[in-house]
């Protein structure tokens, strides 16, 4: 039986008045409305220290039951990161020419993206971001997390967010199938990769794709 956590008072909440809530929240919209996905990246570096701060501030998230069923690989090693984009472009040529879907290839033909991905050795780093099923225990016994793509959803999205935040562009990749990650980043098979956080700054000629955002009004129902 676990026991129980001593409380204690939640002295670091903070509040702010009216005016100021409003003027948080506006900003913090605005700021998060200008990122975009990026897919042309250029090589310079970034001072490890940002990403490290990133990385412990995606650590800060909720989880089911406090397990913090994530685990975050930082690829920086420039042989690591072509080993990648050369498992991750067979993988997708076989997908693209074949196991996908028609109705996704139509889905992402606007975004104009293929089998080919140059920005996987182009950008600094490559996070990498793993969803622990379970924990090994010292016993050799298996303890199941909780709500782990939940959670590991919610840790990746503050990630995203403080990457922009400090000044970074990211690219929020998915090969298919991402198995390959287990063997070359060497993690336990008690993890499953969830997916690849390419980052680092947008090449000086790299483009977006036009594209709206849901309006309030179809986003949310206030009831
Ligand atoms: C779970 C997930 C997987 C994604 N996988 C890919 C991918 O493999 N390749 C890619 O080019 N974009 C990928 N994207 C990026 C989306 O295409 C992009 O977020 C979307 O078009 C909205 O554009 P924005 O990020 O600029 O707002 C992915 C996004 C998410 C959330």
């Amino acid at each position: 039986m676990e026991t129980q956590l001593p409380q204690r008072p939640y002295a670091e909440f903070m509040e702010f008045d009216v005016q100021e809530m409003l003027a948080r929240s506006q900003a913090n919209f605005t700021e998060l409305n200008r990122r975009r996905s990026v897919r042309k990246f250029s090589d310079r570096p970034v001072d490890r220290q940002v990403i490290q701060w990133c990385v412990q501030s995606a650590g800060t998230a909720p989880s089911g039951a406090n397990r913090q069923p994530w685990h975050f690989v930082v690829v920086q090693d420039q042989n690591v990161k072509q080993r990648i984009q050369q498992l991750a472009e067979e993988e997708e040529y076989a997908f693209y020419h074949g196991a996908a879907p028609e109705t996704w290839v139509n889905a992402v033909r606007p975004l104009g993206t293929d089998e080919h991905k140059p920005f996987l050795s182009a950008a600094p780093y490559l996070i990498v971001v793993f969803a622990e099923r379970y924990q090994e225990l010292a016993s050799n016994e298996q303890q199941k997390n909780y709500y782990v793509s939940e959670s590991v959803g919610i840790a990746t999205g503050l990630l995203i967010q403080s990457l922009h935040h400090a000044g970074l562009a990211t690219l929020t990749h998915t090969p298919s199938p991402m198995k390959f990650l287990n063997q070359v980043l060497q993690r336990p098979s008690s993890e499953r990769p969830y997916l690849i956080l390419v980052t680092g700054y947008p090449a000086a000629d790299a483009t977006v794709p036009e594209l709206t955002r849901k309006p309030l009004a179809e986003l949310a129902t206030f009831v």
